[in-house]
């Protein structure tokens, strides 16, 4: 079972838990190492579902489903399935790739923490990675040439993960559907995270490509401005924000941005699905295009050192092969970089590493730095501010608790 999960756990005889990488509205997410014969060894993620939540069937569903049409999809820009099972006490384990790095939640908070502006030919850079794993999904064929796409169906900060060396990969299809399963969720539940939804969701239109795409324009969107993008003093409130679909345009959030992209993710928000693009790879096109008006260079080295930048600024030890590691729960959170409110702060770690310092061009901010980015109303149950709240999604009917 899942509740008797350790430092040193070997599950099913093979697969050793190392220590806790995150936690989210279902599941907690180990890095693990896989034993095979000799001294063959290999670092892994392994999910499990919480404790307490194996008894739900529904959760099981949902976790065999993910399991299921996750393990048919093989992309560099989607995290690899290699296992699923249970456990001598029935608990589940799906096991994944694992991802050296961090997810973009914390890559952007880390660049907030610091008073820095996200550098948005990387943003674009990873808007193209991740769009390449959804078009491989949606694109997807049976063996025998049928169409069977594949939706996320919960592109958020989270489920996209940042690599050390740069890659940009897109995880848990968990709340996916194939469409050749059209029956497998509970009707009128919302899954997913709100703020993340395309409007006509909640109205019951059918997840498909265009949904996803109007997700990851809300990742785009509010890793550029470094704040959430539909806010609500609750849920019902991010509801009827995502309903009446206002996108401030980006270039009002900061003033070093291409007008053409700030274009690009606006069609991808467009509140009727028409007008939006019609296949993630349009949207990748579109945001190369962008790319090309820049001499910057946004391939997978100076991602790389964004990411081992960011993991240094967060206080994770970039040295250990530990990568995501969040602290035990009742552990004190990770300490925060101390900022000094006039300028933007730079630790020491940063200025010693002079091929991050070409890549994070301090791009001017048009607002002054010294005020918190814009951050809903506080009331019972709050939204919170995407980056520094201990909440970072508002997931339905899933509420996460907890701080990284
Ligand atoms: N394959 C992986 N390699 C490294 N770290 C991972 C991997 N998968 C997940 N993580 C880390 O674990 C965290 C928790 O993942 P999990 O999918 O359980 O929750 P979530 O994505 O935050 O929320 P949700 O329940 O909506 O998916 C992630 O945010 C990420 O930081
Ligand atoms: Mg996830």
């Amino acid at each position: 079972m899942a509740d008797l999960d350790a430092p040193g756990r070997i599950i099913v005889g093979k697969y050793e838990l190392v220590s806790p990488a995150g936690e989210g509205g279902m599941a907690v997410v180990w890095k693990a190492i896989v034993r095979g014969a000799g001294s063959f060894q290999k670092v892994v993620a392994i999910k499990r579902i919480q404790a307490g939540k194996n008894a739900d069937p529904s959760f099981i569903k949902m976790f065999e489903e993910e399991a299921r049409v996750g393990s048919q999809l093989q992309h560099p820009n989607v995290v690899q399935i290699m296992d699923f099972g249970r456990d001598e006490e029935g608990g589940y384990y799906l096991v994944m790739e694992w991802v050296e790095g961090l997810d973009m939640f914390q890559w952007v908070r880390s660049y907030h923490r610091a008073m820095k502006v996200t550098p948005w030919p990387l943003v674009s850079a990873i808007g193209i990675e991740v769009l390449r794993g959804l078009s491989a999904a949606h694109e997807r064929t049976t063996d025998t040439g049928e169409p069977a796409p594949i939706i996320h169906r919960d592109v958020s900060p989270s489920n996209i993960l940042l690599g050390v060396n740069g890659t940009a990969k897109l995880t848990d299809f968990g709340l996916a559907r194939a469409m050749d399963r059209a029956s497998m969720t509970r009707p009128n539940v919302i899954k997913g995270k709100l703020a993340y939804c395309a409007p006509e969701l909640i109205t019951g239109a059918k997840a498909n490509a265009r949904t996803d795409i109007f997700g990851l324009g809300v990742v785009l969107w509010e890793a550029l401005a470094q704040k959430r993008l539909f806010t609500g003093k609750n849920d019902l409130e991010v509801l009827l924000a995502v309903r009446k679909g206002a996108i401030p345009p980006l270039t009002g959030e900061r003033d070093d941005l291409p007008g053409a992209l700030d274009t690009v993710i606006q069609q991808s928000l467009a509140q009727n699905p028409e007008e939006r693009f019609q296949t993630a790879k349009e949207m990748a096109r579109a945001l190369a295009s962008v790319l090309r008006s820049t001499t910057e260079h946004a391939d997978a080295e100076p991602l790389g050192a964004s990411v081992r930048a960011a993991r240094t600024r967060l206080g994770k030890d970039p040295t250990s092969a530990g990568a995501v590691i969040a602290p035990p729960q009742n552990a004190a959170p990770a300490p925060d970089i101390d900022v000094d409110m006039g300028q933007p702060e730079k630790s020491s770690e940063d200025l010693s590493m002079s091929d991050v310092e070409v890549v994070e061009v301090e791009l001017r901010q048009k607002k002054p730095v010294d005020k918190a980015p814009q951050q809903p109303l506080q009331s019972d149950p709050p939204v919170r501010g995407l980056w520094e709240g201990d909440d970072k999604s508002v997931a339905l009917p899933l509420t996460r608790k907890k701080d990284d």
